[in-house]
């Protein structure tokens, strides 16, 4: 392998020097990591599949005209990407409740929303990445109101078409975290998605058995996780079998 300058490296993933201006390396790695990375394993093949599928999910989404950061896959980890300003802003999606929000809230898990609940938290591995409102974004200068809104408009677009796409294959879309950066054209600066979308972002339950089939498998300890994203794949048609 050619030495490249790093980036960043983050739990998941690697970002290296892309080879044009402009561009990015993102590389998939195994490692997997829970509450705050007090949880952590190395989940061998792991990095491949979330390449594979976040790769589809970009294409996909590009199809219907929603940007993102994915170029084109260069090999089994690797992705070349468009270099963004990111916005230090995960977006969460829900339509079911799951996870910290049935935490938060005492809601059984399962129950679904009455209609989608869309959440920003603010990227900060050592504050525990806090959920903030609308108010601490623009005060401290995250995002404007403009970009606020277009995150919000993309993120249910992503969320209708991601529940279609995923459903067409008997896995229902509990929620999923998303990110966006921008890009500047001339003065403008335009908010498009980055990141990745895979069973680390997502929980994705079988439609028909409510069988987890995403990174809960890893958090609650119940085994067969890379099966389990492999199964996702497998259904979406990307791969067929273990890499
Ligand atoms: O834990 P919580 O219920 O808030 O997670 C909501 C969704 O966001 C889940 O799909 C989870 O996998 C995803 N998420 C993530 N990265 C985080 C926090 C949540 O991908 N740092």
């Amino acid at each position: 392998m050619t030495r490249r300058k790093k980036i960043y490296e983050g739990k998941a993933k690697i970002l290296y020097e892309g080879p044009e201006p402009g561009t990015l390396i993102q590389y998939f790695k195994d490692d997997t990591t829970a509450f705050d990375a007090k949880k952590k394993a190395v989940l061998e093949g792991k990095g491949v599949i979330n390449n594979r599928i976040s790769e589809y999910v970009m294409t996909r989404l590009n199809s219907i005209g929603i940007q993102n950061h994915f170029i084109r896959r260069l090999n089994l980890r690797e992705q070349l990407i468009r270099e963004v300003e990111i916005i230090p802003l995960e977006v969460v999606c829900r339509n079911i409740a799951a996870g910290s929000l049935s935490t938060r809230f005492g809601l059984p898990e399962g129950q679904p929303l009455p209609r989608s609940i869309i959440e920003f938290y603010y990227k900060d591995d050592k504050l525990h990445d806090p959920m903030v409102a609308e108010e601490h974004i623009t005060a401290f200068n995250w995002a404007s109101t403009q970009e606020i809104d277009d995150m919000m408009a993309l993120t249910l677009r992503v969320n209708d078409f991601l529940t279609g796409m995923f459903g067409a294959v008997g896995i229902t879309l509990v929620d999923f975290k998303i990110e966006y950066g921008r890009i500047w054209e001339g003065d403008f600066a335009r908010v498009i998605l980055a990141d990745e979308i895979s069973p680390d972002s997502c929980r994705l339950w079988d439609s028909a058995t409510n069988e987890k089939l995403d990174k809960d498998r890893f958090r609650r300890d119940l085994g067969n996780v890379i099966e389990s994203y492999t199964e996702v794949a497998r259904r979406l048609g990307i791969m067929k079998e273990m890499p």
